[in-house]
């Protein structure tokens, strides 16, 4: 097992411990050149805004082919600030989908919407543009598909049916940085685009973090202020707003991993393509469907697996961790108990929430630790 760490396990064979994502190693090399900036901050007692904030909405901006950045505090105040700036009021209705985290749906209901969930596709897990129009009423004002796992929703139906009825279309992005479909970046089809600067997400921040994305320069602007107490003039309030902003350690931390992103998405390609290579043809597994068109980015690699809880267990036993993404769908969750949507609604993704299986996916991760996770889930589907 090469230079690996191994130890046994229980049944007495060597394993080697995958985790399902670690940042160490990452931190490990850009630890020089972030520390430095962070000294220059401290020295500076500049905390909030200025120039790191700045440059990274320019960046980033630039690196999603869009006119707009407005960095915010998390993906959740993102969607949230979009929801509010474009004037969701109560009674308005968003489409979206129940297999997504549930800041997606946090951030409708909290700006005033009601969600009104459609089905997922069963080879993506992404919105199934057929059943969007069929959730439209004369209350629905947008549609929000979400790029789940790296991958971007179908994005041409969904921007024909919105235009068709008036809708605007918000991406959350917030798994999919720098992705592509049919050659437009994830964040710059919709009215505007949400992302995600979460530790773990592909360009994390060393805390949380967010931004929004847009060509809309008036959307832009109604954001920054609702980030910043409604003000864009100090002690100017236009309106109630938030304190969302984005501060400057974490804007000089993305502003380093933004160059490194590119390279991280390719190396996710390559361990993705690795894994799709030695899973093909395993009886028992299916693997996520990509269209020519996409470009992905594999925040997570997402297989499906016939008794998945009892290979998650088994792959535990031999020291590898997975992840369960995600395992209630939101129409059934306590916290929608209130929609009074019934299980058995949704069957897609109802059979997905129990089948889904995240095996490990970072940049950094070998071909002999793939080779390792792959071998164990042909061994252990042989066996179940
Ligand atoms: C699909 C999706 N939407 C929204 C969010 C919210 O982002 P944050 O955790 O930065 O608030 C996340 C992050 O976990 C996410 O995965």
């Amino acid at each position: 097992m090469g230079g690996q760490p191994c130890k046994i396990s229980e049944e007495g064979r060597q394993v080697m411990e995958i985790p399902f994502l670690d940042l160490k190693e990452q931190n490990r090399s850009l630890k020089t050149e972030i520390l430095s900036l962070w000294e220059d901050i401290l020295d500076s007692a500049r905390f909030i805004g200025g120039e790191h904030v700045s440059k990274l909405e320019e960046e980033y901006a630039r690196a999603c082919t869009v006119d707009y950045c407005v960095a915010v505090n998390s993906g959740t105040d993102a969607l949230r600030f979009i929801f509010l700036a474009l004037g969701l009021e109560p009674g308005h209705e968003v489409i979206t989908v129940p297999n997504t985290f549930i800041a997606t749906t946090e951030a409708i209901s909290q700006a005033g919407g009601k969600i009104a969930f459609v089905e997922i596709d069963p080879g993506t897990y992404n919105m199934d543009p057929a059943n969007v129009e069929a959730a439209i009423t004369s209350r629905t004002r947008g549609i929000v598909p979400v790029h789940l796992y790296g991958q971007p929703a179908d994005m041409d139906p969904i921007l024909h049916i919105a235009q068709k009825h008036s809708l605007w279309v918000v991406e959350d992005a917030c798994q999919a940085h720098l992705a592509e479909y049919k050659g437009q970046k994830a964040g710059s089809m919709g009215i505007a685009g949400a992302f995600s600067f979460y530790p773990g997400k592909n360009m994390g921040a060393c805390g949380e973090g967010g931004a929004v994305t847009t060509n809309d320069a008036d959307l832009a602007s109604k954001v920054r202020m609702i980030r910043d107490h409604g003000q864009a003039r100090k002690y100017f309030h236009d309106m109630e707003g938030y304190n969302g902003r984005c501060d400057a350690l974490q804007a000089a931390a993305l502003r380093v991993k933004l160059r490194h992103l590119p390279a991280w998405n390719e190396s996710r390609r390559r361990n993705a393509q690795r894994y799709l290579d030695m899973l093909k043809d395993i009886e028992g597994i299916i693997l996520p469907e990509v269209a020519d068109y996409i470009l992905p980015v594999y925040h997570l690699f997402v297989i499906q697996a016939y008794k998945r809880d009892a290979v998650a267990d088994a792959l535990k036993q031999r020291s590898i961790s997975t992840g369960l993404h995600y395992p209630i769908p939101l129409h059934l969750q306590e916290a929608y108990e209130h929609l009074g949507i019934s299980k058995g609604s949704f069957p897609v993704t109802e059979s997905c929430a129990e089948k889904l299986l995240s095996l490990p996916m970072f940049p950094e991760l070998t071909e002999e630790q793939i080779s390792y996770v792959c071998e164990s889930i042909v061994e252990v589907t042989a066996r179940l």
